[in-house]
């Protein structure tokens, strides 16, 4: 089997398994809190939303969440805006039917059916056919099938931002897995490993009509249970804003 299929295969039965063991909001997960940079912007952009949907040519806000998973993001920002008046569609694409139906049942449980629209979507095939004011992608481009097709990706996002729309990614890279008994090297699985300078020339190639407007970086450091090994990972999160200009 090549190797894209096996970490595709790795990437399925990882998170089939945490979404089935660990539910929306769980303090001991991953899944405890929406990312900080994604609901601050909420914030900043309200008042822009709100005209944007509130005039007489009114239209719902439009946003994609790409790899959305069970709703860790999309349900908080759709529970911020049901709270301030702004009507929103924002479209979930996940791999997985399970986060799919899983994010129906988060949805209704938090009240915000009418926001979300979960979609079953590769990234890989994602073919935008509206303009968003707001596209996520948060910790989901490392599991596009190659280099070639995140950089696709990349370029078929930038032409569906909407003016005066934003873009958030981030972005795992330079992953490493060391083996706590003898620190030697793990193999660990994912479609598109990256170094932190290959996301740049990426980003670079694809993203540069849009202005940048944020950019954090942070060493992640965690002890683990790797199929039944104890490791220390370690890798380098990366958070940008992109904006479109008006
Ligand atoms: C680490 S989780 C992040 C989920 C969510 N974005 C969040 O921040 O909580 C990665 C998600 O991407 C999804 N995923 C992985 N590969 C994908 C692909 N090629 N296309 C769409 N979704 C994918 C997984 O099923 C999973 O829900």
């Amino acid at each position: 089997m090549p190797i894209v299929d096996d970490a595709r295969a790795e990437t399925i039965r990882y998170h089939e398994s945490y979404y089935s063991r660990h539910n929306l909001f769980d303090q001991d997960s991953w899944l405890k809190a929406p990312d900080q940079y994604l609901l601050a912007l909420a914030e900043r952009q309200a008042p822009l939303w709100r005209e944007l949907t509130g005039g007489t040519e009114a239209r719902p806000l439009k946003v994609v969440d790409l790899g959305a998973g069970v709703g860790r993001n999309a349900i908080p920002l759709a529970c911020f805006l049901k709270e301030n008046s702004i009507p929103a569609l924002i479209d979930c694409l996940d791999l997985l039917p399970l986060s799919i139906d899983k994010l129906g049942q988060y949805a209704e449980k938090y009240g915000v059916s009418q926001y979300i629209n979960g979609i079953v979507q590769d990234n890989d095939e994602f073919q935008p056919t509206t303009q968003y004011d707001l596209i996520i992608a948060i910790s989901t481009l490392e599991h596009c099938s190659s280099k070639a097709s995140l950089q696709a990706l990349l370029q078929r996002l930038e032409k569906a931002l909407a003016p005066q729309g934003h873009l958030i990614v981030e972005i795992t890279t330079d992953r490493q897995v060391r083996a706590v008994e003898d620190n030697s090297l793990v193999e660990t699985l994912v479609e598109t490993p990256l170094e932190k300078s290959e996301v740049e020339a990426l980003f670079r190639a694809t993203l540069s009509p849009l202005q940048l407007v944020l950019e954090e970086n942070f060493p992640y450091q965690e002890k683990i249970d790797l199929n039944g090994r104890k490791v220390f990972w370690s890798s380098c999160q990366t958070s940008k804003i992109f904006r479109k200009n008006a």
